[in-house]
């Protein structure tokens, strides 16, 4: 299948980029931090989740966070949310667009989110039913789709079942999550080719982290798939709390570096993009993640 020409790109830094760092970061921070992402041309930007404080403290401010956020036009930013609970309150705060989370792997669900994936799906239907009756889009994400940091390799048909379950639901799109990293192309052509034979591929996206190096190949991987839409999170900040020795995701300046590159259009700039990752890192004290920002910092 020939590569799309046109990448849709879901800037996940403010949720999974911010939910692994142990201290705190303000409030203020992170609108800066999105203000500054928007700026560049991102219009998908994933905010905060309405998770339970206690499961992850650095999301506690999801509800003023996002009251505080300007809106802008053609920006949307969707939050995470693992219950009924969570999508009345995001709704409450002014979301406009929700995303459920789901894993193809137990053992993950349980630790994740403590429920088996048949409990995540049910708990999932009152928000489909809520988000329907609120006109609110509801995007949905399976993890561990090429392994788990507790099962090892992870069935494609899993993947595939889990992905068809929650787009038969109502999720427009489904990211597939290579939540450790741990992915490799063609491990990820047959993922994606087993579960496009249940989800059409406009469908799906991809969320590669970057754990073993391999998210920018996995990516062109699924680009020659015809899969579109990739989440990546700036600076190459990410990891989930409950996935040991998951590093971060794809840096979205490498990714849109490769995109540029490759004539395919993200309507981001590049420039733009590595202020907004310079910002955040700075803020967090740590060093940038993507490869592009060190290169052309120290180019300049
Ligand atoms: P639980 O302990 O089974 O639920 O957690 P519970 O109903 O017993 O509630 C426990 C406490 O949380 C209670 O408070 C509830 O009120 C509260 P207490 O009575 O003890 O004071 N609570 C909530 N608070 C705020 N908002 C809510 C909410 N729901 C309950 N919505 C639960 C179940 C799902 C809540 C919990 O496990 C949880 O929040 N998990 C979230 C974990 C998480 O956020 N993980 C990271 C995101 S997933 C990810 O990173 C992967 C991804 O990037 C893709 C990839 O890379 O693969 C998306
Ligand atoms: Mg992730």
């Amino acid at each position: 299948m020939e590569s799309p020409r046109q990448v849709r790109i879901v800037e996940v830094g403010p949720r999974d980029g911010l939910q692994n760092e142990a201290q705190i970061v303000p409030t203020e921070t992170k609108i800066k931090f999105i203000g500054l992402l928007a700026d560049a041309g991102l219009k998908a930007i994933e905010a905060t989740a309405f998770v339970s404080p206690k499961w992850v403290p650095q999301m506690a401010d999801h509800a003023e966070l996002m009251r505080a956020l300007p809106r802008r036009e053609g920006v949307v930013y969707p939050v995470l949310v693992p219950n009924l609970r969570g999508f009345g309150a995001a709704l409450e705060a002014g979301a406009t667009e929700v995303a459920v989370f789901a894993s193809a792997s137990e053992t993950f669900s349980q630790r994740n989110i403590n429920g088996s994936i048949a409990e995540s799906l049910e708990r999932f239907k009152p928000v489909f039913d809520a988000a329907r009756a609120a006109n609110v889009r509801v995007r949905g994400y399976v993890s561990c789709v090429l392994g788990c940091p507790y099962e090892g390799a992870v069935d494609p048909v899993r993947v595939a079942d889990v992905s068809w379950k929650l787009f038969e639901s109502g999720c427009y799109e489904i990211s597939l999550g290579d939540t450790i990293g741990v992915g490799t192309p063609k491990a990820t052509q047959q993922m994606i080719a087993v579960v496009a034979d249940r989800v059409p591929v406009a469908n799906l996206a991809g969320h590669f982290h970057d754990t073993y190096g391999q998210a920018l190949a996995n990516i062109y991987a699924a680009l020659e798939m015809g899969v579109s839409v990739f989440d990546s999170s700036v600076g190459g900040l990410g990891g989930c709390p409950y996935a040991p020795g998951a590093a971060g995701n794809v840096a979205t300046e490498d990714l849109v570096y490769m995109l540029d590159g490759m004539g395919i259009e993200s309507e981001v700039d590049l420039d733009r993009l590595i202020a907004a990752g310079t910002f955040i890192c700075a803020a967090l004290g740590r060093e940038t993640q993507s490869r592009v920002a060190k290169a052309k910092r120290q180019a300049s």
